[in-house]
């Protein structure tokens, strides 16, 4: 079958940003591949910095890949013309990591969450008037938690778990395919984590929408995602679905990063959902793996590019992950 969505080895730089960079470029994100298909739900996660929302960008065609291509139901993005890419931008709904970013800070709640049905009216199999419009407003407002008196309100009159509530109820407004979250959560106490993991589950099984769920915090993804991808300095170390990878991670970063998983204070773990050492240095990546600074099983083979381990569904970059599980302890 087909997936939603397929990236394929997609790599993108940008200009380095430090003094005497001399116009070179720093390769974010370096030869990702993932799938999607319809109905499912991928968590990415990784370390703040790894690349997460380049890959956000890349894959709504916000940025152009250096190479690789983004396909969409089969078809490279890159190639559509203006009015096939408009289709494709309303079959995807976006939350950004600054849920603010997405309702206009002049205009009450519910303009912003009915602007991309209006922006998308002859894109939309049935155009509505603006009437209608509000209406979907209201109604998926609602939907979310947030009544008439909050919608009226503009972004800044509502708390951050509001406005990350109203961004979501925005970003399935033309009913897409596709929801993309960007970190949903991290801007959240614990409560309204729950609160927003349960909308966007609840979100995706009414209207079966695929979903790719940004974290990095691998544990909070846990029961909302069918897939994990862990990302490392722009590439994808392991993937796999959810529970066999929380079960039994197969990479070094992953286990790390699955180290906060045995601290029983949520405030300590999320202090915690980090990998031990240093972060890298786009402008100074390690040879070889780039995860060998900080890996507790480097050797001096790590110096090497890492070999792809693959055991069915699963899959780790790394030289050192054996076949046999017994071994992996
Ligand atoms: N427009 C840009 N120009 C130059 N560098 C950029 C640009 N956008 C991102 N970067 C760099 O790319 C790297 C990855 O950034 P990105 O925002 O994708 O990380 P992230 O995984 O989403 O992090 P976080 O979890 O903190 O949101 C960072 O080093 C960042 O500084
Ligand atoms: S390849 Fe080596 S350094 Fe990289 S994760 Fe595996 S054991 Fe660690
Ligand atoms: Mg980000």
């Amino acid at each position: 079958m087909i997936p939603l969505l397929r990236l394929e080895g997609l790599v993108v730089s940008f200009p380095a940003r430090r003094a005497r960079a001399g116009g070179k470029r720093l390769t974010v994100l370096r030869g990702v591949d993932l799938s999607l298909h319809r109905g499912r739900s991928l968590a990415l996660v990784g370390e703040s910095g790894c690349g997460k929302s380049t890959l956000v960008r890349a894959l709504l065609g916000l940025i152009s890949p250096d190479c690789g291509r983004v396909l969409w139901r089969g078809r490279d993005l890159a190639a559509l013309t203006r009015q096939e890419r408009r289709v494709v931008r309303c079959e995807m709904g976006v939350v950004f990591q600054d849920p603010g970013c997405s309702l206009d800070p002049t205009l009450p709640v519910w303009r912003s969450v009915a602007e991309p049905l209006r922006a998308h009216r002859r894109t939309l199999a049935a155009p509505m008037s603006g009437r209608a419009r509000e209406r979907r407003a209201i109604a998926l407002l609602a939907r979310v938690g947030l009544d008439e008196t909050l919608a009226a309100r503009r972004p800044q009159a509502l708390s951050g778990g509001e406005r990350q509530r109203a961004a979501l109820a925005r970003a399935v407004a033309t009913l897409p395919a596709l929801l993309v979250a960007d970190e949903p959560l991290s801007a959240l106490d614990a409560s309204f984590q729950g609160v927003v993991l349960g909308l966007l589950h609840e979100m995706q099984c009414s209207l079966s929408l695929s979903l790719l769920l940004v974290s990095h915090d691998l544990v909070l993804v846990e029961g909302i995602a069918d897939d994990v991808a862990v990302m490392y300095a722009g590439a994808v170390v392991e993937r796999g679905p959810c529970a066999a990878v929380l079960e039994s991670p197969l990479h070094p970063y992953t286990q790390a990063l699955m180290g906060a998983r045995l601290v029983p204070d949520p405030r300590r773990r999320m202090a915690l959902a980090r990998a031990p050492g240093e972060p890298p240095d786009f402008a100074r990546l390690p040879q070889g793996c780039a995860y060998h600074p900080r890996c507790p099983r480097a050797t001096a083979d790590c110096r090497r590019e890492p070999p792809v381990y693959r055991d069915g569904a699963r899959e780790a970059l790394c030289r050192h992950v054996s076949l046999d599980p017994l071994e992996r302890s």
